[in-house]
């Protein structure tokens, strides 16, 4: 296991993956009663963006950086973006320094009444989501492959929520078969969960029969975002990135239309860009 994801936090994937993941918070929040937020690969919680690692690639420079400095976004950006303004507040540079990784963006969308398990695998990632979260009783940190909890914790008590599985694709193949391996087993456990899923564009061919897989197992109600910065023709760069959403809230497919023109504008690497936004199965 050699990913870390502080050399890419705040990048293109990053916008793309954490304004999708707070419009899908926000709506489980239109119900009073509690929901539990799993986050299966859950990484180190919060990145330092002037750290080594993120200076290195300076990959948010083409990602949350440019949308901070737009103006005229759609709705559906606000609430992330003025949540990773709250965090830069204290700093007088024009530059963000504090990146939210998912579970911090999560907990700060999360009500007293909510809770969440962040599973991670790395020492290292897992004693900083300890350090960040200590204190905050809703949220428990497990250093554990996230697959193998979801078998172990699912469905949550509280019979509603969210599981956003993001992982590092360090190969590809064999996450898609991870991924669909443990989704089967989930989803027989808790079918009415909300379930997220982070995907990498390189080469077309590849996700293609991971998003068959969910008409083949005949998951009902299935939403798929995707943003493409470069033509899907080359496996030495990420082109682009989706996410598929199982149970997505209603009318999550208008939040989609409305924020995938935003990102694809704002933050095109040249003249090239798509978006789509496609039911998979379901309406
Ligand atoms: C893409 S990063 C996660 C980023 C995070 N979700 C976010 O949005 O801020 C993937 C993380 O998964 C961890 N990881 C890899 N395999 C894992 C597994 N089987 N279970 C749990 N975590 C894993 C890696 O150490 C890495 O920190």
């Amino acid at each position: 296991m050699n990913y870390r994801h502080a050399f890419h936090a705040g990048n293109f994937a990053d916008v793309f993956k954490h304004a999708i993941l707070a419009g899908l918070i926000e709506s489980l929040k239109s119900k009073q009663t509690p929901f539990r937020y799993f986050d299966t690969h859950a990484g180190a919680g919060r990145y330092d963006l002037r750290g080594d690692e993120a200076r290195k690639t300076r990959e948010h420079e083409a990602g949350v950086q440019r949308l901070l400095d737009a103006a005229r976004l759609p709705a559906a950006l606000h609430i992330y973006l003025n949540l990773v303004r709250a965090l830069n507040s204290g700093s007088n540079a024009h530059d963000v320094a504090i990146y939210p990784g998912s579970p911090l963006l999560a907990s700060l969308l999360m009500r007293d009444v909510d809770s969440a398990t962040l599973c991670e695998v790395q020492a290292e990632e897992t004693a900083a989501l300890k350090k960040l979260f200590a204190g905050d009783a809703r949220i428990g940190v497990h250093q554990r492959d996230g697959y193998a909890a979801l078998d172990a914790m699912l469905p949550p008590p509280e019979r509603r929520g969210l599981v956003l599985i993001d992982p590092p694709f360090e190969a590809q193949e064999a996450e898609f078969d991870a991924i669909e391996a443990a989704l089967a087993r989930a989803l027989a456990r808790w079918p009415t969960g909300m379930y997220a899923i982070w995907y990498p564009i390189k080469l077309r061919q590849q996700r293609a029969s991971f998003l068959r897989w969910f008409a083949r197992h005949k998951v009902p109600k299935v939403l798929c975002a995707e943003l493409l910065l470069h033509p899907d023709n080359s496996a030495l760069r990420l082109n682009g990135c989706g996410m598929v959403i199982v149970n997505p809230p209603w009318k999550f497919d208008r939040q989609l239309a409305e924020l995938l023109p935003a990102l694809r504008e704002h933050l095109a690497q040249g003249r090239f860009g798509q978006q789509r936004v496609e039911w998979l199965s379901g309406e």
